[in-house]
């Protein structure tokens, strides 16, 4: 329909990337478009970390349980959601109203809206990339790598860097299945998702040469139960939020 729209319905996760830095323009510009993002109540509640640092890029790749392409790609953006310039600039008032999950919530939303608007920036200009979210397999661990303080929290990483794959789409659940009119009628979703399982299955089994067995329900349901990360939590309370 529009550049815009093949892009969007244009992408897959990209984890090998050429040996070609990216250019600090085009830096430049993805962390405008960022910046240019909807931001609940103008607070811009979220800080981008740009990690260059070989040992810091090895450190949180083993975090995350090991993903190679955090050290490999050219660029990483560690984006973490910040009340700390709000707690710094709102010196009348309790600091603890910012335990309250409301501004949690408001923050990791803002954090969200500009890391997409950067992974599509950086897209129109070329690049490709993956999320990162295996670092909050350990948020204290990762805190402490980049130095973050009270009220400011690692929510993912974003690889990026010219692809060396091409893989193919990876197709998404029915769209009458995450898509309702007027109220939640669930009562289609069973047959829809029946179906969507074999496609997947189909999808996987492709991209893997026969290796890989599994459906949306049991990838998705399998991933829920061993990556339980119960120190999340904690780790957010003792940096302040979610108190109340
Ligand atoms: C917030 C978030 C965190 C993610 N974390 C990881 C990750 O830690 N490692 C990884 O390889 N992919 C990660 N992904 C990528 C997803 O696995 C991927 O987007 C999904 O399987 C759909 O595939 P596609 O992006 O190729 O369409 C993450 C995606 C999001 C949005």
């Amino acid at each position: 329909m529009n550049a815009v729209l093949d892009l969007l319905m244009g992408h897959r996760s990209i984890r090998k990337y050429k040996k070609q830095s990216v250019e600090e323009e085009k830096v430049k510009a993805i962390i405008e478009a960022a910046q240019w993002s909807a931001t609940s109540g103008h607070f811009q509640a979220y800080t981008i970390i740009r990690v260059n640092d070989s040992q810091k890029r090895q450190a949180i790749s083993e975090l995350a349980g090991g993903q190679k392409w955090v050290v490999e790609c050219p660029l990483f953006l560690m984006f973490c959601g910040d009340l700390n310039r709000s707690k710094k600039n709102w010196q009348g008032i309790d600091p603890k109203v910012l335990s309250n999950t409301e501004f949690f919530t408001m923050a990791t939303i803002d954090a969200a809206l500009a890391a997409q608007n950067a992974y599509t920036a950086a897209a129109s200009l070329g690049l490709g990339g993956v999320y990162v979210g295996g670092i909050r397999n350990d948020i204290k661990a990762v805190s402490e790598v980049l130095s973050l303080p009270e009220y400011v929290y690692p929510l993912f990483g974003i690889c990026l860097g010219y692809p060396a794959e091409n893989p193919g789409l990876k197709p998404r659940l029915p769209m009458d299945v995450i898509y309702k009119v007027d109220d939640y009628n669930d009562s289609e979703d069973s047959t829809l998702i029946a179906a969507y399982d074999n496609e997947i299955l189909d999808y996987y089994k492709k991209r893997s040469d026969g290796k890989i067995q599994d459906t949306w329900t049991t990838r998705s349901g399998g991933a829920l139960m061993a990556k339980t990360r119960e120190e999340v939590g904690p780790a957010l309370r003792e940096k302040g939020f979610c108190l109340k």
